[in-house]
């Protein structure tokens, strides 16, 4: 089968590496997606194990397509009844980027036209739409005047992973956090730290990461379980591998945050992600923060004064800069902000730098080497 992932703008490459470990043959990274081959039993495992993956589509059909009425004749000669059943639900999404198409809520309502006129014609009934849980969801995307079908294999973003009981202000995305862990090639041999951590997003994702968790391991909804092909045994066998693969990690995954709020938040999702005595959150502020390891990873999300108010977003990042400077060295710090005035007060020279989306946020996220003795070598530079 010839299959597309979509992901998010910078993600890519992580998501192409990824569905290399899966086994996947021909994988092509396209613009926030990337196409690649496999079985069955290889769509089953991307959706289950994919981290940056938001969802899995199949595609069954591509036209050319320059009108409503065109796009609405084409669907209709679909055999729908093959991929789903009359007392089924269906939804349509759609993304269009075209001179013909300029509203895709249309080219969806179309879309979804077309599918239920075609089962009126051969049941006389139709089938209900469920835009939250469907039997069946449509994938309609439509480039200039090329459209491509596609039945959604996840059937609900794969950025839900069930674990997020409660937010607060700005929450990273799941599918972001876990594509920043993998971006900075850690290779799981040693702590990891979030001192930010909010509701403990990135601190979870690493969480599962290291201890080789399928980021879907308890959810029990995907869009490939109501397909008249779905195998259950097979699904079965790929689910009790993926439980089989969970192994213990030894080095330690802390999140901290100043907020009260914060803490209980992190402490009540990592307890739903099934991270219970796998992570440590605790309450601190960064200022006052001691390196729980000798050595470790930092991924940190702080605010940006956009979303979060600070009084001096400027002096802030300097603190951010010193404190990791003076009790981290021996440490790598990777750190993700919109903000790039203040990312300047940092103060330390970044050995990386990637262009990601927050939401729609463009943001920098940087690397900084932070070496044992890099503190009395600028000493020593700032006095020369
Ligand atoms: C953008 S949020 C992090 C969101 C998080 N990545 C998530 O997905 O929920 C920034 C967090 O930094 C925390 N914070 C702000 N100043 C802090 C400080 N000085 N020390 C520790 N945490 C701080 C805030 O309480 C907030 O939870």
């Amino acid at each position: 089968m010839k299959l597309i992932a979509k992901t998010m703008a910078g993600l890519e490459g992580v998501l192409a590496e990824e569905l290399r470990q899966l086994g996947a043959q021909n994988i092509e990274p396209l613009t926030r997606a990337v196409a690649f081959e496999g079985d069955k039993r290889l769509l089953y495992r991307a959706n289950l194990e994919l981290r940056t993956a938001l969802r899995v589509l199949l595609p069954i059909r591509a036209f050319q397509v320059r009108s409503e009425e065109g796009l609405y004749k084409m669907i209709r000669e679909i055999d729908w009844p093959k991929y789903m059943g009359v007392d089924g639900a269906l939804a349509v999404d759609a993304a269009t980027h075209s001179p013909y198409f300029k509203h895709s809520k249309y080219a969806a309502l179309k879309t979804k036209d077309a599918i239920v006129d075609r089962f009126r014609q051969e049941f006389g009934r139709r089938p209900n739409v469920d835009l939250d849980k469907p039997s069946l969801r449509i994938n309609i995307h439509i480039y200039n005047d090329e459209c491509t079908v596609a039945l959604d294999s996840s059937g609900m973003s794969l950025h839900k992973r069930g674990y997020r009981m409660e937010t607060l202000e700005a929450p990273i995305n799941e599918v972001l956090a876990a594509g920043m862990v993998l971006l900075t090639g850690w290779q799981r041999d040693c702590a990891f730290v979030d001192p930010m951590c909010g509701s403990g997003t990135i601190l979870i994702e690493a969480a599962t990461y290291a201890h080789n968790m399928a980021p879907q391991l308890h959810r029990q909804f995907f869009g490939f379980k109501s397909w008249k092909n779905y195998e259950p045994r097979l699904w079965d066998e790929v689910l009790a591998e993926a439980r089989d693969s969970v192994r213990p990690f030894e080095y330690g995954l802390f999140g901290y945050d100043k907020d009260f709020r914060a803490l209980k938040v992190a402490q009540q999702n990592c307890l739903a992600a099934h991270l219970e005595g796998r992570v440590s959150v605790e309450r601190k502020a960064f200022e006052k923060l001691e390196p729980p390891a000798q050595t470790g990873l930092i991924v940190m999300n702080p605010p940006y004064d956009e979303r979060i108010g600070n009084e001096d977003i400027g002096a802030f990042y300097k603190m951010i800069g010193d404190r990791l400077k003076q009790a981290f060295s021996g440490y790598q710090a990777w750190l993700i902000s919109s903000n790039l005035e203040a990312l300047k007060q940092i103060g330390l020279r970044p050995s990386r730098k990637l262009s990601l989306f927050n939401g729609a946020l463009e943001c920098k996220f940087q690397k900084y080497d932070l070496y044992e003795g890099s503190r009395k070598e600028k000493r020593q530079n700032d006095e020369s």
